[in-house]
């Protein structure tokens, strides 16, 4: 006979020990109210922490895409909306509180037609192009390498710079690494001083080529990898710089190319990269779905669609670790987020779409994946930053709302540069016709302070989910919680309603002897802070 364990409800004292082999054995079904819910056991292996979570893998993507750079961030030094040398003060102040590690810029796709001499000195002076890609639309260059370098001294993130092999030629590549880094007595460093700035910048992450399997040249792996090796080599080091080498990786399931470009460049790479975004309908073709009108179904297919996530950092890895093994090469999974149709009335090449309580379970579910594979992620990207894809943040001309995706960061800030606990977790997978996922997915890390974290994503849209967790090997004294969850799905906010969804306490939670048990809301994120 099961043992039945109420563990639920804010009547029950702070602290009651009940055992986790007890509550294991007799898995809560029935929470309050008589509402089914899902039963899970997560154990957390606190005494064999080894890897730390880079905490670049909560880095972030803008482009020169529809309204992520232009409105987003560039206002121009001359705009009413309050700015500091021209960026948006309001989404510096937002982006600060999320720590944000890293910015990849200029593209995505425009990164293999963009020219960088185009973006630098007088604005006035600059030329204007056509954005072939994204909306046909005139780009004037006014944010160039300096005002994105601004930007990032600004956020105080880390410069992740995209090169243009698909368009552009190694001397430029060459020219644009001596422009930004070199502190030498040398044509470009000079050039750079004469446009105002004196010292170099630090520059870590570069990468060679975007999607070059696509808009960026419509590679082979094996023409890409030779490409890869003659650029990187004139790649150079100055001034004490040391370049982070990324080198374009595949379009999802494609392992072939992984294995290609591993085997031709080897360590001559720092880090290899991955793309994939997660569709409703998993067509790039048809309709894609909507970002807010949508049902279980759509709930279901986008959460499968960016749970795939897991096996391709699974099947990369493995591809990677043949050639390294010693782990010294990173995965950089440097796109990744939702992509539906545009949001009606708006330009189809500007990729804008709204941000719902789905984006931040999805969110959420890609940063545990992470997280659990530390070891090989080092780098991760969410797309794009501002008004496009996966957004943290949408702008209405001086107004500027929150998402619930920047949210669910902001909540797991607390694993930033954490050490990993591995975690088992298992139960009741959360069901949708003939398809099943996990129920909840958990990551776990200690920070330096000592204190545990624990982030918690419950995917079933309509049941809560018991967890019993079980810390091995750490003492326990006191828990904490924040939780975001709303009443629908479809839940998001506005700039009328700005603050629809937000995080806030979370009280279904208290310490057994040797772990806590915990009662996540339908359709929530949840983060616990253990000491
Ligand atoms: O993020 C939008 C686009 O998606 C990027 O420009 C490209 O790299 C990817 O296909």
């Amino acid at each position: 006979m099961k043992e039945i364990v109420m563990i639920t409800g804010p009547s029950l004292p702070a602290i009651a020990w009940i055992t986790v082999p007890a509550l294991i054995a007799g898995l809560v079904n029935i929470a309050e109210g008589g509402e089914k819910s899902t039963t899970h056991r997560l154990v957390v292996h606190a005494d064999k922490g080894e890897h730390t979570i880079s905490r670049h893998i909560y880095g972030h993507f803008t482009e020169h895409l529809g309204r992520c750079i232009y409105e987003g961030i560039w206002v121009g030094p001359e705009s009413p909306i309050p700015n500091t040398r021209g960026i948006r003060n309001d989404v510096v102040a937002a982006l600060k509180k999320i720590k944000v590690p890293n910015i990849r810029w200029p593209g995505g796709c425009f990164a293999d037609e963009y020219h960088w001499k185009d973006g630098i000195g007088p604005r006035e002076k600059r030329p204007s192009i056509i954005n072939t890609h994204w909306g046909g639309v005139v780009e004037n260059n006014h944010f160039g390498t300096h005002e994105f370098m601004d930007f990032c001294e600004q956020v105080g993130a880390e410069p992740f710079i995209c090169g243009n092999v698909g368009s552009g030629t190694v001397q430029e590549m060459m020219e644009w690494v001596e422009y930004m880094t070199s502190g030498a007595d040398s044509p470009m460093a000079n050039l750079r001083r004469r446009n105002g700035r004196q010292e170099p910048w630090k520059l870590k992450y570069f990468a060679v080529g975007n999607e070059n399997w696509g808009c960026g040249g419509n590679m082979r792996p094996e023409y890409y990898a030779d490409v890869f090796r003659r650029y990187n080599t004139f790649i150079k080091n100055y001034s004490g710089n040391q370049v982070y080498r990324v080198a374009c990786g595949a379009p999802g399931e494609d392992y072939n190319w992984t294995d290609v470009v591993m085997s031709m460049v080897g360590k001559r790479m720092n880090g290899i990269s991955l793309h994939h975004y997660a569709l409703p309908t998993g067509s790039w073709t048809g309709n894609k779905g909507s970002s807010t009108n949508f049902g279980e179904d759509q709930w279901f297919s986008t959460l499968k669609n960016s749970y795939l996530m897991e096996e391709l950092v699974v099947k990369h890895s493995a591809v990677i670790e043949k050639y390294d093994p010693e782990k010294s090469i990173g995965l950089i999974v440097d796109e990744w987020g939702t992509w539906y149709d545009v949001e009606p009335g708006s330009n189809p090449g500007f990729l804008h779409q709204q941000n719902t309580m789905r984006d931040a379970v999805t969110a959420a579910i890609n940063l545990n994946i992470f997280n659990n594979h530390a070891d090989r992620v080092k780098v991760a990207n969410i797309a794009q930053m501002i008004n496009v894809l996966q957004a943290m943040i949408l702008t209405d001309k001086e107004r500027m709302i929150v998402t619930p995706t920047y949210h669910v960061f902001e909540m797991f800030t607390a694993h930033h540069d954490a050490t990993l606990l591995p975690s088992d977790l298992s139960g009741d997978r959360y069901a949708f016709g003939d398809n099943t996922l996990p129920g909840v997915t958990a990551s776990a890390s200690r920070d330096q302070s000592g204190a545990i974290h624990i982030t918690l994503c419950n995917l079933n849209p309509d049941l809560p989910a018991e967890v019993a967790g079980e810390l091995r090997g750490a003492k326990v004294g006191t828990v904490s919680g924040r939780v975001l969850t709303v009443a629908t799905m479809a839940s998001h906010n506005t700039f009328d309603k700005p603050e629809a969804v937000r995080p806030g306490p979370f009280h279904d939670v208290r310490l057994v002897k040797g772990g806590f048990s915990a009662t996540l809301p339908p359709k929530s994120v949840v983060v616990l802070k253990i000491q």
